[in-house]
């Protein structure tokens, strides 16, 4: 009898094996900066990074006490540092390019250890506090203008070697994904982004795994097209129920890229003009609950398209306004409803949070045909897959 419980242990034991290596994911709690419309995450020791989903790096401002990384130039991690800018020769220290999301400047800066303070989580709570080490370019303080107050850098979520989820991937041994989950700000709460793959379960309703139920979108890298960026590859969009007439290969041309510095979606003039139009006209042919007709308001800059928010019906999931909707490839629809399309500008405007891209011409290929902002990704969860972005017929 002992024998059989003995030999019943250790192939528990042998079950149990495999999943102990795969560590538990980590939770950091995603926080809107009002000032900004920027989402920051706490890095350690109250300083905190804006979450920058197309940055390729982690950058902080330089501290004493931190260890530069003894890299080659030559080594493999140095030239990660290096790939999406020029090739410097200098074979002492490793330099890397941080660069500031909102305003755009480069800095040079070595690469340093750091190291991030979070939690594993379970899905529902957070399990145990982890100090992960983690490479840092560490910037000089000037590259922090127009980030917000408190901020001391910003963490690349990109689908490149040296972000933040892949990082964690190596040092943690998680799967190199992630969750995110933007905060709409104010009284609302915080957002959250896992790294390492869900489950994700919210306080308020602890049974649902929201990786499952909730509506999600899959991002795609878009590597090795001189991008670390994450892609959604979309085939349609339709306003409400009808086709906006925008092809494929437009959408495709420049794809479709999302970005946490915008506050909200940029379209490139092909795809902005038809856009509007069929927003215009879906609107007018709705009437809102209590039958009040919406009534165009003055525009506020960006904004083309703004109206009385009084005369614009207000339900749980925001303005009752024509719902926006991406088929993405693989039947996957991204729906969009007044929650992620419209934003208060004023006291009692509301404008369609869509706006052109300026300075690129219509079919310019080396614009994305569409930028996806924070408001479009506000409480909703969105994962990462990690996978090669392959536009169908990309033109350029
Ligand atoms: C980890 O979780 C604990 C318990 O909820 C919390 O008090 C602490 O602030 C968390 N630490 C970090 C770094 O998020």
């Amino acid at each position: 009898m002992a024998r059989v419980l003995l030999a019943l242990a250790a192939s528990l034991v042998a079950l149990a094996w495999p999943a102990s290596c795969q560590r538990l994911p980590v939770v950091a709690p995603v926080t809107k900066d009002p000032a900004t419309s920027l989402y920051t995450l706490p890095f350690h020791d109250g300083a905190n990074l804006v979450v920058d989903i197309a940055g390729p790096l982690v950058w902080s401002t330089c501290q004493r006490g931190h260890l530069p990384a003894e890299l080659p130039c030559k080594s493999p991690t140095c030239r990660l540092a290096n790939s999406y800018h020029d090739w410097h020769d200098d074979d002492k220290a490793c330099t890397a390019y941080p660069y500031n999301p909102v305003t755009g400047a480069c800095a040079a800066g070595s690469l340093v250890h750091a190291r991030f303070v979070a939690n594993t989580t379970d899905g529902r709570n957070p399990v145990s506090q982890v100090n992960v080490r983690a490479l840092a370019a560490c910037a000089p303080r000037k590259l922090l203008a127009s980030l917000p107050g408190g901020s001391t850098g910003v963490a690349g979520l990109a689908g490149s070697g040296l972000a933040l989820p892949a990082q964690l991937a190596s040092t943690q041994n998680v799967a190199k994904k992630f969750l995110l989950c933007l905060p709409r700000g104010g009284t609302d709460g915080d957002g959250v982004a896992i790294f390492g793959g869900g489950p994700l379960h919210f306080w308020a309703d602890p049974w649902t795994d929201y990786t499952q139920s909730m509506d999600y979108t899959p991002l795609l890298s878009k590597q090795g097209q001189g991008s670390p960026a994450h892609y959604i590859s979309v085939k349609s969009i339709s306003m409400e129920n009808s086709r906006v007439p925008v092809s494929e290969r437009v959408l495709a041309t420049g794809g479709v890229m999302l970005s946490t510095r915008q506050p909200y979606a940029l379209l490139r003039r092909d795809v902005y003009r038809p856009f509007v139009d069929a927003f215009v006209k879906a609107l007018a042919a709705q009437a809102a609950p209590g039958g009040s007709v919406a009534r165009a308001a003055r525009p506020v800059a960006p904004f083309e398209l703004c109206y009385d928010a009084q005369t614009l019906g207000n339900t749980r999931f925001g303005y009752w306004v024509p719902s926006v909707t991406l088929a993405l490839d693989g039947g996957r629809d991204w729906r969009m409803t007044g929650v992620n399309s419209m934003v208060d500008v004023e006291p009692g405007t509301a404008c369609l949070a869509f706006v052109e891209m300026k300075g690129v011409r219509a079919g310019d290929g080396g614009a994305p045909a569409v930028i996806v902002g924070g408001v479009q990704m506000e409480n909703i969860v969105i994962t990462s897959r990690n996978k090669a972005f392959v536009p169908a017929r990309e033109t350029h």
